[in-house]
Order: C-alpha cells, then sequence, then structure tokens
C-alpha cells in the first residue's frame, strides 16, 4: 500500500477528496479485506494506537464496523457510548471532545445530528476525526464503500472504469447525507449521477450543487443505469408530511423488480441500509442474489474502515 497519496489528518467528506486519494483509499481497502477472509483476523497495524467512536445517534454498520476495524489492527478501541455519558448532563459536543482529546486518543469516529459539527470539531481540536455521518450533510465512509462495491463490479458490468457508468440514486435523497457524498465521489472520478425521487424529496438546486441528473419518473430515472441505489426514506428526519402515505410511496417510487427491467443489464442493486422493506426497495429486490449487492456493502465497509484509520492514524500516510 503506496503512502504517497494522503496527507490529511481528517476524513470529513468527499467534496475535497481528488481521484487519487479516492483510489488511494480503495487499493488500501482492497488490500486489507485479506485479513477478514483470514481464521485469525488480525494484524498489528495499529498496535499501541487509540481510537474513540463517539455516536451521537443510533448505527449498526458503521459502528460496528469501525469498532471491529480498529480491533483487527490491534488498536485499543473505546465505545463512548453518548446515552450513559455526561452528555446527558448538559456537556456540550465541544467540552466531550476536549476531554476526550486531554486522554490522548489518536483518532475520534463521530457522528452527529448536526450538519457541520466535525468540521467545527476540526478546527478548533488537535485529533484526527472521521465523519461517520453529520446530519443530511456527508457521510464520506459509506460513499468509499459504495465505490468499492461499484468498483468491483465493473467487469459485469461490462465497464473499464466508472466513466462510462450510469448511477441512479432513487427515493429520499433529501434527507441523505449518503447521496451527497456517494454523488460527490462518483463526479470525481466520473460518473454519470442521477438523482430520482418526487420533487419534495430531492435537494435543491441538484443540478449544480452535485453535478447530478434529476428525474421525477422512476422509470426514466432507471432507464440503462448500471447500479440502481435505493436509499431509506427518512421518516425520522422529516417534520411535516413529505409523502401521502407509506403505502403510496412504494406504489410510485418501490425499486421492483419490474420497474428494473429498464435498467441495464446485469444492473446491481445497493442500498447503504438499514432497509424498509416494501418502502424504497421491495424483498423480491433487496434479496435477490443475482442483483443485490447490499451484504456487499457491508463487507467492503469493514476493509474501508480498516483502509481510513490505517491511512489517519500516521502508519500509511496521515500526520
Ligand atoms: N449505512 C449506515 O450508515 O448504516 P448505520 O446507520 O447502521 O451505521
Amino acid at each position: 500500500m503506496g503512502t504517497h497519496l494522503w496527507n490529511r489528518k481528517h476524513l470529513l467528506g468527499m467534496a475535497d477528496l481528488s481521484r487519487e486519494e479516492i483510489h488511494a483509499i480503495l487499493d488500501a481497502a482492497a488490500s486489507l479485506r485479506e485479513v477478514n477472509r483470514r481464521d485469525i483476523k488480525k494484524v498489528p497495524t495499529l498496535r499501541g494506537k487509540t481510537v474513540i467512536n463517539l455516536f451521537y445517534e443510533n448505527s449498526t454498520r458503521t459502528r460496528t464496523s469501525f469498532e471491529l476495524a480498529g480491533k483487527r489492527m490491534s488498536a485499543d478501541v473505546i465505545n463512548m457510548s453518548v446515552a450513559s455519558s455526561s452528555v446527558k448532563k448538559g456537556e456540550t459536543l465541544y467540552d466531550t471532545l476536549a476531554t476526550l482529546q486531554a486522554m490522548n486518543p489518536d483518532l475520534v469516529v463521530i457522528r452527529h445530528p448536526e450538519s457541520g459539527a466535525q468540521e467545527f470539531l476540526a478546527r478548533h481540536l488537535d485529533a484526527s476525526l472521521v465523519n461517520a455521518g453529520d446530519g443530511r450533510h456527508e457521510h464520506p465512509t459509506q460513499a468509499l464503500l459504495d465505490l468499492l462495491t461499484i468498483h468491483d463490479n465493473l467487469p459485469l458490468l461490462e465497464q473499464a472504469d466508472f466513466s462510462g457508468l450510469i448511477v441512479a440514486v432513487c427515493g429520499d435523497s433529501l434527507h441523505s447525507r449518503v447521496a451527497r457524498s456517494v454523488a460527490l465521489g462518483l463526479r470525481t472520478l466520473g460518473a454519470e449521477v442521477r438523482f430520482v425521487g418526487p420533487p419534495g424529496l430531492l435537494p435543491p438546486r441538484a443540478e449544480e450543487a452535485f453535478g447530478v441528473r434529476v428525474f421525477h419518473h422512476l422509470e426514466q430515472g432507471l432507464e440503462g443505469a448500471h447500479v440502481v441505489m435505493a436509499l431509506r426514506l427518512q421518516l425520522e428526519r422529516m417534520s411535516v408530511g413529505f409523502i401521502p402515505s407509506v403505502r403510496e410511496y412504494f406504489a410510485f417510487w418501490g425499486l421492483t423488480k419490474a420497474r428494473l427491467a429498464v435498467a441495464a443489464p446485469n444492473a446491481i442493486v445497493m442500498h447503504p441500509g438499514p432497509i424498509n422493506r416494501g418502502v424504497e426497495i421491495a424483498s423480491e429486490v433487496a434479496d435477490d442474489g443475482e442483483r443485490s449487492v447490499i451484504l456487499d456493502q457491508v463487507a467492503n465497509g469493514l476493509a474501508v474502515r480498516m483502509a481510513v484509520m490505517y491511512r489517519l492514524c500516521g502508519v500509511g500516510g496521515g500526520r
């Protein structure tokens, strides 16, 4: 794994990652995957390093895979439970981070409901930070694992690289940090990205902001797509009625086998998870062993997070 393409202290988003930096992480992740297939799944790469996971929002995939990634590389990993911490006594995010920093961790992984929280902390604190999701803003490690999964499938999709690829990101992109991060990463690598969804669930001025094409009709957006990414309908972030009903949403926007017929031959189906079966995606699609790569995304998430830690902890680049 080369060290010359990665000189960052933090990973806050995909917006300013270059093509070379993205490929450096994908290459490192592809190499580190082998560790996860061994009988003894442990390497000494991060021995003596300390990683703190600090999640202010719920998570299964991201939190677990960061913990496992650190442990498989022999780091000391602390999962701080926000629910039983002094956050509940009113301690601010800044003071919580300053307190943790006083214990001299090498890396802090943070998920927070406020967009921009990690950027603020990175300006004021010394520790290396990884953004594990901030509000509706960015989720860079999810985008990187998505890019690795797509990269793995380029031969199946009969594509030499990302430049000829069409990716349809379907559903609630308005509330989705995944949609933003993955669109930014895919555009950097040269793919065509489509945001497909009802007008009320698309980010304002998406074309200019993310360089995507916008479609308000599902079948039109799916036509010829090599990759179809369904997004979770984020009902918990909706303060007003964005949709008439879940049943009606599925009727118009649910991903079914019949609707996928217009996509490219061998098109793959992705979802960042957690999935809402019968809302944005039918079980016949989510569980389709030919098309669905949803669990491959999860497996790649572990490798990508190992690669990110490796780069940021000063072993494969970083400070
Ligand atoms: N995709 C994702 O971030 O999943 P979790 O919320 O389970 O971490």
